[in-house]
């Protein structure tokens, strides 16, 4: 055996003993007589002395030791000198007085210092991904993640479910970004698609009397990337069969509840609270809200509309919206201060920021377009009181959401408003169809495999080809949200071939294109398809939140940067041109590596 303990795992217990432990060299302190290094392992670290009264040729070697050698120490374990405890880690009351050295491997002088690695630069960090790994904070990230996959595992076997693969090399499932291609040497001038998802998959499952499936499974999507986005990642996708929506949320629930309390000690509250689409829209301006404080966005359209103030009536008259956040207590900003908030919302994209401060009276360029008695119901409907500062936007519908729940969440972390704790909510009721100015064709809201709701189902089905009747239509379609994230989706399913069918011509894709991207899916459809649905988490995202990093790169082992790129391994990079001659490939880029 190499060693007989982990490094973290040194106690009282052992005082007196002579173990072995092996590990890296974390920090070490030459104190001239004695030398001390922290030796490190996956379970922790504990100190080793080295002494030339102990072992006068394994002291005068210690001097070599250098940060993240590969070491086995051999000594006695013992009771640390009063006054030298360190209450900060479990190892903390005793160290180990070195009898025996091994030297398992050496390092060369590291790119980075361990101990500042966060404030190294995330691109070093990951070129050097094995160095940045072995820091206990990426360890206990990765470990936490661990054990979440492992507890939804678990809770879902418990439920019923069966884990069940579904292939990498298939077709296109349209989850709203660009596919990754993959060509195939076999059928030239063809190529499979990775999966956005593995939805069509799943639902066939369904459609085979598999009832209750699930996959920890790996997704990939070309799209922008963001701190909360990758081009592959994991959800945990399930679907079941005879379902209504109400046991998918209650099902989720219950494995919120297991993962949260189990693996932090958090007593998540059930059921979670719930909000439509229309009415997060309208407090919070996004589908995300996040619930731990408030700072909601208030309609001001009637107050507007007895003024004269011309933005807010011009918005007003085309069809557009003025909304309004109290800026508790910041009245006392500087003009300068209000421009720079001004220009962060037109960074947000609004064309400006009225804003009213309430400092004895009302003090704003826009008082004079009101009544005072209306500029008063500003403020009640605001709650805004003496010291706050109202800020208006008024625009387009989408302007005033983007800019206001930006502002929103800014304001929210500036003015220090953030409870701790985890805040779920569930987002229902989603429009089934969303007008794509750009395209002018609806796009499916959620994905095109999302059923109407019933009474809805019928005017789809009528034939109905209005423009606002469309844009009415509710989807069966949910998401749960944490903390101002989305960390799942999903919705009860199309199961009637008829019903698809129409989906797909409101989408515009023609009965030929329907039939050779989802033929597969419409064949399984007319051969008794059960009624199902499911839904998918991000399991990066929600072990992001569990582990309260900043991004989901620091919760998955070698993730990728902005530009999709590996600073590890260097993918993508360019091929060899007898395997490009092989895909039948012929490119006219030459890569330049970045
Ligand atoms: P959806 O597209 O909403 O639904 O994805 C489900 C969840 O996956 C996470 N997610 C991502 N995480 C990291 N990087 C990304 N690029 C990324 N994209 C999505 C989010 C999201 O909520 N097939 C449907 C599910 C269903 O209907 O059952 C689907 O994929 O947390
Ligand atoms: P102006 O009439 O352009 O001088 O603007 C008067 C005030 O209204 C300034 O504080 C602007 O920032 C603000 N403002 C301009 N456009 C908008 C808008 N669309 N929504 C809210 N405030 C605006």
């Amino acid at each position: 055996m190499m060693r007989d303990k982990g490094c973290g795992e040194i106690n009282e217990t052992q005082v007196g003993a002579v173990l072995t432990v092996a590990g890296w060299v974390f920090r070490r302190r030459d104190h001239g007589g004695l030398i001390f290094i922290d030796l490190r392992d996956r379970s922790g670290l504990c100190q080793v002395v080295f002494s030339p009264d102990v072992a006068a040729d394994v002291h005068e070697r210690a001097h070599d030791l250098r940060a993240e050698y590969v070491i086995s120490v051999t000594g006695e374990i013992r009771r640390r000198p009063e006054g030298t405890e360190n209450p900060n880690i479990p190892t903390g009351l005793v160290e180990m007085y070195a009898g025996k050295l091994e030297v398992l491997n050496a390092s060369a002088p590291l790119p980075f210092n361990m101990e500042e690695a966060a404030e190294a630069g995330e691109a070093l960090r990951l070129k050097h991904r094995y160095l940045d790994l072995r820091r206990p904070e990426m360890q206990r990230n990765l470990i936490l993640r661990h054990r979440v996959a492992k507890m939804v595992r678990d809770y879902l076997d418990e439920n019923g479910f069966l884990e069940i693969e579904t292939p990498m090399l298939t077709k296109s499932t349209p989850e709203g970004a660009r596919d990754y291609l993959v060509p195939s040497r076999m059928n030239p001038g063809q190529f499979y698609a990775l999966p956005q998802s593995p939805q069509l998959f799943k639902q066939i499952l369904m459609v085979a009397g598999m009832e209750r499936y699930f996959q920890i499974v790996k997704c990939f999507r070309d799209e922008d990337l963001r701190a909360d986005r990758q081009p592959e990642f994991t959800q945990v996708d399930l679907e079941m069969s005879f379902v209504e929506r109400e046991e998918i949320l209650g099902l989720m629930e219950g494995l919120m509840k297991r993962l949260f309390g189990d693996v932090l000690g958090v007593e998540v509250e059930t059921p979670f609270p719930r909000l439509g689409y229309a009415e997060s829209m309208d407090r919070f301006g996004n589908d995300k809200p996040d619930l731990r404080f408030g700072l909601e966005l208030k309609d001001m359209a009637d107050l507007a509309a007895k003024g004269t103030f011309k933005v807010f009536l011009d918005a007003l008259q085309s069809g557009g919206l003025v909304k309004a956040i109290n800026g508790k207590g910041m009245a006392g900003l500087s003009r300068k201060e209000i421009d720079t908030l001004t220009a962060e919302a037109q960074s947000f994209g609004a064309k400006g920021l009225a804003w009213i401060k309430v400092k004895g009276g009302f003090e704003s360029p826009i008082a004079k377009f009101f009544p005072e008695d209306v500029l008063k119901e500003m403020a009640s409907r605001l709650e805004a009181g003496e010291g706050d500062l109202m800020m208006f936007v008024a625009d387009k519908k989408k302007v005033v959401y983007d800019v206001l729940s930006r502002m929103r969440l800014e304001l929210g972390k500036r003015l220090d408003l953030i409870r701790p704790g985890y805040r779920f909510a569930w987002v229902l009721d989603f429009p089934l169809l969303e007008w794509d100015e750009e395209g002018e064709r609806f796009q499916a809201m959620h994905h095109p495999f999302t059923s109407p709701m019933d009474e809805d189902a019928a005017a789809m089905l009528g034939g109905d080809s209005d423009r606002k009747v469309l844009a009415s239509l509710k989807a069966k379609a949910y998401d749960i949200v944490l903390n101002g994230y989305e960390i799942g989706g999903g919705s009860i399913r199309i199961h009637r071939q008829d019903v698809q069918r129409r989906m797909f011509e409101l989408l515009g894709i023609g009965g030929g294109e329907a039939r050779a991207k989802f033929g597969f899916l419409l064949d399984a459809l007319q051969y008794g398809a059960p009624p199902h649905g499911g839904i998918a988490l991000g399991l990066d995202r929600l072990a992001m939140l569990m582990t309260g990093a900043s991004s989901i790169r620091d919760v998955i082992a070698f993730p990728k940067t902005q530009k999709a790129f590996c600073m590890m391994s260097g993918a993508p990079s360019s091929v060899d041109p007898k395997q490009l001659r092989e895909l039948h490939i012929k490119t006219d880029v030459v890569a330049e590596t970045p």
